[in-house]
């Protein structure tokens, strides 16, 4: 069942190069540069008037929301706002029939989650979900949706749901700016061919498994550790946090790389590995100079690099390195290395990595 893998976890990282074709199977047609996503269809007129979109969702998928914000701001130019479930539904929110909410939960069960779309449908919004288990609540009571293929997941800690649900979210993006006419076919066809190579660029990706057992077992012992990265690395940055902290309990944080000047910064000393999401892209050289302020501390730095990446290797402790890809399906490749680490460091702490203590894999509680 575990399909030869110690653990569902591990199982479910490997399968993530097939979880993100299933996805897309069928949604896209990058020589025409189309997307198709029949479970919204009856909802393209409305996608032309909405003046905003609200993302909701909790934990895993929170994360995925904010990777979310930034795929369809910066192409469907629709303003974005991404809430915690249970913040915003214990608000009066200010919502209209001109928002589009949009739910995402794996489970499709999260009661927070449930509450929130419940609270916009009153007030008249449209709501998409984006769900991993067919026919679960949160389908059934959104307005339309897209599901996330990814089949199921065992392993309490998300790890192919997430990159289901970040891939779910980058089609919607195109989906929208297609209906909204803010991308050209050119530069759709360009997208949707490098999306499509995705899932051979993971399998790549995997290939580090073994250089990342060999730095897991380096930091095993560590109290703390801090994830950074900037733009659509930051919800990665969280990701990675999360996924250590609650696999092997160990303290974990995520923050934008450019605001650990302002706190973060002093917790470095030489016990603390930072791991930096540095790819090549728009704010290399701002990393650069991030991870040059880690180092002058003493910190130990592990990079998320771009293949080839010949700056950082003479900086950083360790490298890992990523295929090169566009800058928006950074997210889907920085974080294979990041489930890994965490995978192999509570293997090696003893931890049961697919029932970590105290969660659940759907939380129905508030
Ligand atoms: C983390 C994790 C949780 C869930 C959260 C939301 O690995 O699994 O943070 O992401 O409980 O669950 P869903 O997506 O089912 O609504």
């Amino acid at each position: 069942e575990k399909g030869g893998y110690d653990h569902f976890m591990m199982k479910e990282i490997y399968e993530q190069p097939r979880s993100i074709r299933d996805c897309m199977r069928g949604r896209i047609y990058p020589e025409r540069g189309i997307v198709q996503l029949g479970g919204i269809k009856e909802y393209t007129e409305k996608l032309k008037n909405i003046d905003r979109i609200i993302i909701v969702a909790c934990g895993t998928s929170w994360h995925a929301g904010l990777v979310g914000e930034y795929l369809i701001e910066e192409y469907a130019r629709v303003p974005v706002e991404v809430e915690y479930a249970s913040e915003f539904r214990y608000r009066n929110p200010i919502i209209s029939e001109k928002d589009l909410v949009i739910a995402i939960s794996q489970s499709g069960e999260t009661a927070d989650t449930m509450a929130a779309i419940e609270l916009a449908k009153e007030k008249g919004a449209t709501i998409f979900g984006i769900c991993n288990v067919v026919g679960a609540s949160i389908p059934r009571i959104t307005h339309a949706g897209v599901y996330t293929h990814a089949g199921p997941e065992i392993g309490v800690a998300s790890t192919k749901a997430f990159t289901a649900q970040v891939t779910a979210l980058t089609l919607m993006a195109f989906y929208i700016a297609q209906q909204r006419g803010t991308i050209t076919q050119g530069k759709l066809i360009e997208y949707l061919t490098e999306l499509n190579e995705i899932p051979d660029l993971i399998e790549k990706a995997l290939q580090a498994n073994d250089q990342i057992k060999e730095i897991a077992a380096t930091y095993k012992d560590s109290n703390n550790c801090l994830f950074l990265g900037r733009g659509s690395s930051f919800p990665v940055a969280l990701e990675g946090a999360l996924k250590l902290k609650e696999i092997s309990y160990i303290h974990a944080e995520g923050y934008p790389a450019a605001e650990m000047k302002h706190g973060p910064i002093a917790l470095i000393d030489a016990e603390m590995p930072v791991v930096f999401i540095a790819t090549k892209n728009s704010s290399h050289e701002k990393v650069v100079s991030n991870i040059q302020e880690v180092k002058a501390r003493g910190g130990k730095v592990i990079a998320i690099v771009t293949e080839g990446d010949t700056i950082i290797k003479g900086m950083a402790e360790h490298v890992i390195e990523i295929p090169q890809t566009g800058e928006a399906f950074v997210p889907l490749l920085a974080t294979i290395p990041l489930q890994l680490l965490s995978y192999h460091i509570a293997v090696m702490r003893g931890c049961n990595v697919d029932q970590p203590r105290n969660l659940a894999k759907s939380v129905t509680v508030e």
